[in-house]
């Protein structure tokens, strides 16, 4: 089969948004993945690249879809990668639609939904966390939710990401608690970038409020705290507290947390890097080291950084990601390639600019 014919009919949901546009951009530089669709519910027939000027060298004749477009895409592509980049409560209908259109012409497209809707296992959960009904509770059993290093192989056919704070949290969280380091009660800082709030302007995302300025926000109540829980629990075993406090940063790509914790028995901070750096010796995107680790070695990439402080007796994890790409899209598409077959790090390898 020539290499023209391997590419994978791909489609993106969610189209004017930030994530969306990551994805694009990924998409374009993915060896074996082909847009064939984006839609756009406010901009059909629109040029992709009117929405993203700097997608137009890759994209130039691209125009946004309409549902009944991308439908027809579904039901046309025996396989097809399909990625949500639509809002917490829209994402469930579009997908479960798009799904009940697929089963009905008998092709098999691979999900992942980069919003919250499929994060949790019921219905009920999700409505305590976001005060609306599930869009299709029936699909829950089809999507898992972790991040790729924390979880082999998934036994669903699609995948709910688990986000990009969750991201950056878990990754820092998890192998403190499955290596039995620390008592179950974690306090996290995080600070993220401006795009972490979308493409729609707001107070809190408007330059003259948020450069040159720091702000907590939904300290200790922050809505993806319990998601965070549940997939530290499944990944861990062990069922731990988080106490989270939120931050907005003057920056627009990127997050940097800060996990603490008492630890059991007293530990060199230097056998602490060495137990995370064998615990994620088989992650290609997870990087271990003893220097605190600086958004700017991750902006734009899919890499996570880590490092791990102790003073004896409590522990400090510093993580940083970028919040559109390993915390969103580059984390939905490890996910993908995964889901068909194909090597992890396809399309992802490109490392931080460095200066952005
Ligand atoms: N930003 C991040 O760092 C980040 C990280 C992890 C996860 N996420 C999640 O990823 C998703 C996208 O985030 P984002 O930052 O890209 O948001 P965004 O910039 O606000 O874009 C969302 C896009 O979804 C489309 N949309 C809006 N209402 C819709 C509806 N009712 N039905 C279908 N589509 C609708 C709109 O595009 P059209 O009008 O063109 O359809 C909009 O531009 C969200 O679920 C978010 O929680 C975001």
């Amino acid at each position: 089969m020539s290499a023209a014919l391997a590419r994978i009919p791909t489609i993106v949901l969610g189209g004017t948004g930030y994530v969306a546009g990551e994805l694009l951009r990924l998409i374009a530089g993915h060896p074996q993945l082909e847009l064939a669709g984006i839609l756009s519910d406010s901009q059909p027939g629109e040029p992709v690249a009117k929405a993203f000027a700097h997608l137009a060298p890759v994209y130039p004749q691209t125009k946004f879809s309409s549902q009944a477009e991308i439908e027809q895409l579904v039901a046309l592509h025996p396989q097809s990668a399909i990625f949500s980049a639509a809002p917490h409560g829209a994402s469930a209908a579009l997908i479960d639609r798009l799904l009940t259109v697929a089963e009905a012409a008998g092709t098999t497209p691979r999900v992942v939904d980069i919003s919250a809707d499929f994060r949790y296992s019921t219905d009920a959960a999700y409505a305590a966390v976001y005060k609306h009904a599930h869009g299709a509770p029936a699909r829950l059993p089809q999507f898992s939710c972790a991040v790729p290093e924390h979880l082999a192989q998934a036994t669903t056919p699609h995948i709910a990401h688990p986000g990009c704070f969750a991201t950056a949290i878990l990754l820092a969280s998890v192998p403190l608690l499955k290596l039995g380091l620390v008592s179950p009660q974690l306090f996290v800082t995080g600070i993220t970038g401006s795009t972490g709030s979308g493409r729609k302007p707001t107070d809190g995302t408007h330059h003259p409020q948020r450069h040159s300025d720091l702000y907590a926000y939904n300290a200790l109540a922050h809505r993806h705290t319990p998601e965070v829980t549940a997939c530290a629990l499944a990944a861990s075993g062990v069922a731990a507290d988080f106490h989270f406090v939120p931050h907005s940063g003057p920056f627009a790509r990127g997050i940097h947390v800060t996990v603490q914790a008492q630890l059991h028995t007293p530990q060199a901070a230097a056998d602490l890097v060495a137990a995370f750096q064998q615990f994620y010796a088989h992650s290609p995107f997870v990087h271990v080291g003893a220097q605190a680790p600086r958004i700017k070695d991750v902006a734009g990439s899919a890499y996570a950084r880590l490092s791990v402080a102790s003073n004896g007796r409590s522990v400090a994890v510093m993580s940083v990601i970028d919040n559109l790409n390993k915390g969103a899209a580059g984390g939905a598409l490890q996910w993908m390639n995964r889901l068909l077959d194909l090597p992890e790090t396809s399309g992802l390898t490109a490392p931080a600019a460095g200066w952005t």
